[in-house]
């Protein structure tokens, strides 16, 4: 207790980019692994977040509406205490609620499908993210998700050309396009069967990358380094 939660947001100006479905998958797996995870959806009036998180009780998972941008920092500053990660899902246009989420956030999440408005999307958002905040004492981490994509496609090549080209930072496992994430908007909980797998080694990948401070700190405590 004491040690204030990680900010994670997902950012994409494009709509339609699986922000939503990603921020559910990351906090519905930690929140099984033990931590304690709030996830803020400020995209109103769809709240896909809380919408799905109504259909099943998600294991440590809390969620909140929130839509007055000015408050968010108040808002986040008076819970973090509470809780080991904070996720912010955002609306998928560029907002002064995204902005603020940016400065906010330790780790950004910016996922991309595809298609070339998917992929223009997600570089806008991470030029915008990257110039916005780095400045900052501490600037967030900024990592571009390729996910929901069709594999071994011709889009699919095209899209991993572009994103090589922009050198921008991605995590190493891309999700594909798979119905049980869809299935999830429905559902509410997590995938089962091929996408469940997926998720398995998106969340390895994550986990590799030492990107999420919760599995870096139980990693330490499994060492017998933390208190
Ligand atoms: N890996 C996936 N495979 C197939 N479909 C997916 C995958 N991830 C998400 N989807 C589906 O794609 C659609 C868009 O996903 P989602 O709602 O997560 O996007 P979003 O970026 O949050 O959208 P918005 O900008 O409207 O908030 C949803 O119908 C969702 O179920
Ligand atoms: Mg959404």
């Amino acid at each position: 207790m004491g040690k204030s939660a990680q900010i994670i947001s997902g950012i994409q100006q494009k709509g339609g980019s699986c922000k939503s479905t990603l921020l559910q998958c990351i906090g519905a797996k930690l929140g099984q692994s033990g931590a304690r995870v709030l996830i803020i959806d400020t995209d109103q009036p769809q709240f896909s977040c809380i919408e799905w998180a109504d259909e099943q009780d998600i294991e440590n998972v809390d969620t909140l509406k929130h839509t007055d941008e000015d408050t968010l920092l108040d808002v986040i500053k008076a819970v973090r205490g509470d809780y080991d990660v904070i996720l912010i899902d955002t609306a998928g246009f560029d907002s002064r609620m995204a902005s603020y989420a940016i400065q906010a956030s330790d780790l950004i999440l910016i996922p991309s499908g595809g298609s070339k408005s998917n992929v223009k999307g997600a570089a806008k958002t991470w030029r915008h993210a990257k110039i916005s905040t780095e400045n900052n004492k501490t600037p967030p981490l900024l990592r571009l998700v390729v996910w929901g994509v069709k594999k071994n496609t011709n889009v699919y090549a095209h899209a991993l050309e572009t994103i090589k080209d922009m050198d921008i930072p991605a995590i190493n496992y891309h999700v594909g396009n798979l119905v049980g994430f869809e299935a999830m908007s429905w559902n509410g909980g997590l995938p089962t069967g091929t996408a469940g797998e997926a998720l398995n080694l998106f969340m390895t990948a994550l986990r590799g990358e030492h990107l999420i401070e919760y599995y870096n700190q139980s990693k330490e405590a499994a060492h017998g380094k933390a208190a």
